[in-house]
């Protein structure tokens, strides 16, 4: 079989995006357009990826060091065919060229798998499709016998070829011998003085090769991105096709308008997500879990029947089942929970293990922090990990009983079934299985009064 050579255009400015930043840089779900193209690319498992990148060209680039592509640039946006032109000289003569858009994220891989079968060989297929409003588009033009004779752009069309409906979406394949034949034949004679790729289809009609087209299963596969309107409709849809692939796999999603996926979630059966919950990076959520409303978790790791209440922010953490989070619960990156821990309201967690069955459930901040099993830290309890110059570990071990408003000033380590009472500003490490209090004297002033203002004279 024909290699297959994928070429992305992405050389253009976008001008109605009305931005600095180059179109295929702006995101959807939480990846740049040409990411979701490229990894569109990649599932063909093509022989390589051209990209053709010109405006905003070393950002464009920077934005993706970790892209495996060819890149390939465009000093001047010449034209769609000038684009294509670029790449060509990286591509053998026996292989199949398949030509995708950097603005259309949502290509789906079937599609172009049957352009590609279609366009295979001594043939060219195109990607059309049937809109209510081709505004904008180069419209198919069709002969008597109903067979695809040529593209006109709407700058060159004339008013009965404005009223075609049938739209050239600009994802096309075909043999890269056959192509260099045409790129070469274009010309610039037109309104915008531009090298078409789409002038090659009449090119290939007058040779008399094959012209097939295709239709996308869906209409959003070949919408592009053209302004911030469009960005948003394409992610509104994105998004609705993620909230559809979770319910089918047995997730409860509370209104599927209102759940965002900007990652890779693996979520498992029963699971209810609430509203408003964002899902960021790598996420996986276990069996019977529950995430309550505007909960926002990223690259994070959840066990089975584990109940995340409303307002929770969780960054890379690690949380076992059975737990308790939130409301209101903050992780940052290096959190780990076992089994059945409780973290409640206002409680702030970075860097630290909890053990299993071990609770902090008001205003609590632990950081740096060793947690053992059935440890119980009371409200407004905090970790003084931080000197000033460097961070400190805690250490508090099993069944250790922490009273409200202790300051453990690390590095300390509380020794196992330690109690500490209320109100301590703990120092130095504290001995296991015994009470250990620190704080001032109690005392009562008996015949102390309040101060009073003096009352106004009044003349
Ligand atoms: C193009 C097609 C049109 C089709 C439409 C679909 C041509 C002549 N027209 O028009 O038939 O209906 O797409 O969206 O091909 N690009 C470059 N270098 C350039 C010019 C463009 O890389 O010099 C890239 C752009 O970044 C973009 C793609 O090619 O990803 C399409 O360019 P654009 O200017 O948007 O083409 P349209 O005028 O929309
Ligand atoms: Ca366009």
């Amino acid at each position: 079989m024909a290699p297959l050579h994928v070429v992305i255009l992405a050389a253009g400015q976008g001008k109605r995006m009305k931005s600095r930043l180059p179109k295929v840089l702006h995101r959807l779900a939480g990846r740049t357009l040409l990411e979701h193209v490229a990894a569109a690319a990649r599932r063909l498992d093509p022989a390589r990826i051209h990209v053709v990148y010109g405006h905003g060209g070393a950002r464009v680039r920077g934005a993706h060091p970790a892209l495996e592509v060819s890149w390939v640039e465009q000093s001047e946006q010449r034209g769609t065919g000038h684009a294509l032109e670029q790449a060509m000289p990286a591509i053998p003569d026996e292989a199949t060229v398949l030509v995708l858009y950097g603005d259309v994220p949502l290509i789906d891989t079937a599609t172009l798998q049957d352009t590609i079968a279609a366009g295979a060989g001594d043939a060219i297929a195109l990607i059309t499709a049937e809109v209510d409003d081709p505004s904008g588009y180069g419209r198919i033009l069709r002969g008597d016998d109903g067979r695809v004779a040529g593209i006109v752009e709407e700058a060159d069309a004339s008013a009965a070829d404005r009223a075609i409906r049938e739209i050239n979406t600009g994802i096309l394949a075909a043999s890269a011998h056959r192509l260099r034949g045409w790129l070469a034949r274009l010309e610039e004679n037109n309104v915008q003085g531009e090298r078409y790729l789409t002038d090659v289809v009449a090119m290939a009609v007058g040779d008399g090769v094959p012209v097939s087209s295709v239709s996308p299963l869906a209409a959003e596969e070949v919408l592009g991105v053209n302004d911030r309107a469009q960005l948003a409709m394409l992610e509104r849809r994105y998004q609705r096709r993620q909230a559809q692939r979770l319910m089918r796999a047995g997730v409860t999603v509370m209104d599927p308008a209102r759940l965002d996926i900007r990652g890779e979630v693996e979520v498992g059966p029963d699971v209810v997500l609430d509203v408003n919950v964002i899902l960021e990076g790598r996420v996986v959520i276990g069996e019977g879990a529950s995430i309550g409303p505007n909960c926002v978790i990223r690259d994070t790791e959840i066990g089975p029947h584990t109940r995340i209440f409303a307002n929770t922010v969780i960054e890379q953490a690690h949380i076992g089942s059975d737990c308790n989070i939130g409301p209101f619960a903050r992780f940052r990156p290096g959190t780990s929970l076992a089994d059945e821990v409780h973290i409640g309201n206002f409680v702030e967690v970075k860097n630290s293990r909890v053990g299993h069955g071990s609770k902090a459930n008001h205003l609590t901040y632990l950081g740096d922090t060793e947690v053992g099993k059935h440890v119980n830290v009371g409200a407004g309890t905090i970790t003084c990990n931080y000197d000033g110059a460097e961070k400190h570990r805690t250490v508090i071990e099993d069944d250790v009983f922490v009273g409200s408003g202790v300051e453990l000033v690390a590095p300390i380590t509380v020794h196992a079934g330690a109690t500490i009472g209320a109100g301590a500003t703990v120092t130095k490490d504290v001995p296991a299985g015994v009470l250990t209090v620190s704080r001032g004297r109690q005392t009562t002033i008996e015949n102390w009064r309040r101060p009073r203002k003096k009352p106004k004279s009044s003349e």
